[in-house]
């Protein structure tokens, strides 16, 4: 593969957000999940679960659910105050419903050798809790998930799919994992609706490289 060919999957992808009515074989969304699989993960701890949904009354209803704590929050006199800056003429909150299938993205427990020593050593030492606060802040847990949501996207672009990455239905998380029967140890961070393409967005564009970066001589 030419390394042109990479950059043109990479800026070629858009994030969909309205889907053909036609079915996306398993077959399709288990290769995107294996090979999403192959991305880094913290210690390789592979700390990820991947939920397939195709049932569409648990798609409608996780849609539901969504909607329904994006009323909630638009019902308070906070969001009035504050709307100028959320924008005005947005979709739906649970507009995926429409999607043929989703992907719901867990995050299992991270723990490294030298985080149980930090936590074991922070109440009596103030450089561990401090050490331990920066760790935190690069968390290896959700870094790790974020990596194979990158890979999944990607290969979803390369297989005609196309998908947008959700973190906004998290704030229905419990009706969620309620409803795909989550164990209490895993954390659904993440929704992919996923489907054949319906329409084309044009790209919002990205920031210059010189504007992103630094190169430390
Ligand atoms: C962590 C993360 C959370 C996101 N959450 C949402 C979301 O809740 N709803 C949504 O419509 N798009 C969401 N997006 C998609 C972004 O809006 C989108 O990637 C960005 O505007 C760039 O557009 P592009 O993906 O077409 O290049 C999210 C993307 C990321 C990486």
């Amino acid at each position: 593969m030419e390394l042109s060919d990479l950059a043109n999957l990479i800026t070629s992808r858009r994030s969909i957000r309205n889907w053909q009515d036609k079915e996306v074989p398993e077959e399709l969304l288990l290769q995107a999940i294996e090979l999403a699989t192959w991305a880094p993960s913290g210690g390789n701890q592979q700390n990820w679960r991947f939920y397939i949904i195709k049932n569409k009354t648990i798609l409608k209803a996780i849609g539901d659910a969504v909607q329904a704590s994006s009323d909630l929050i638009s019902s308070w006199p906070e969001a009035k105050l504050l709307s100028s800056s959320a924008g005005g003429g947005q979709r739906r909150a649970g507009f995926f419903q429409a999607a043929p299938a989703a992907i719901a993205v867990a995050a299992a427990k991270y723990q490294s050798q030298v985080d149980l020593t930090l936590e074991a050593r922070e109440k009596i030492d103030t450089q561990a809790a401090e050490m331990r606060q920066w760790r935190n802040i690069a968390d290896s847990r959700i870094q790790s998930v974020a990596s194979a949501i990158a890979h999944m996207l990607l290969v979803f672009h390369q297989m005609g799919l196309g998908a947008v990455w959700m973190t906004g239905p998290m704030q229905a998380k419990r009706d969620i994992e309620k409803l795909l029967k989550v164990p209490a140890h895993l954390d659904v961070i993440a929704f992919i609706p996923v489907g054949y393409p319906a329409e084309t967005p044009v790209s919002r564009g990205r920031k210059p490289v010189g504007e992103v970066s630094e190169i430390i001589r």
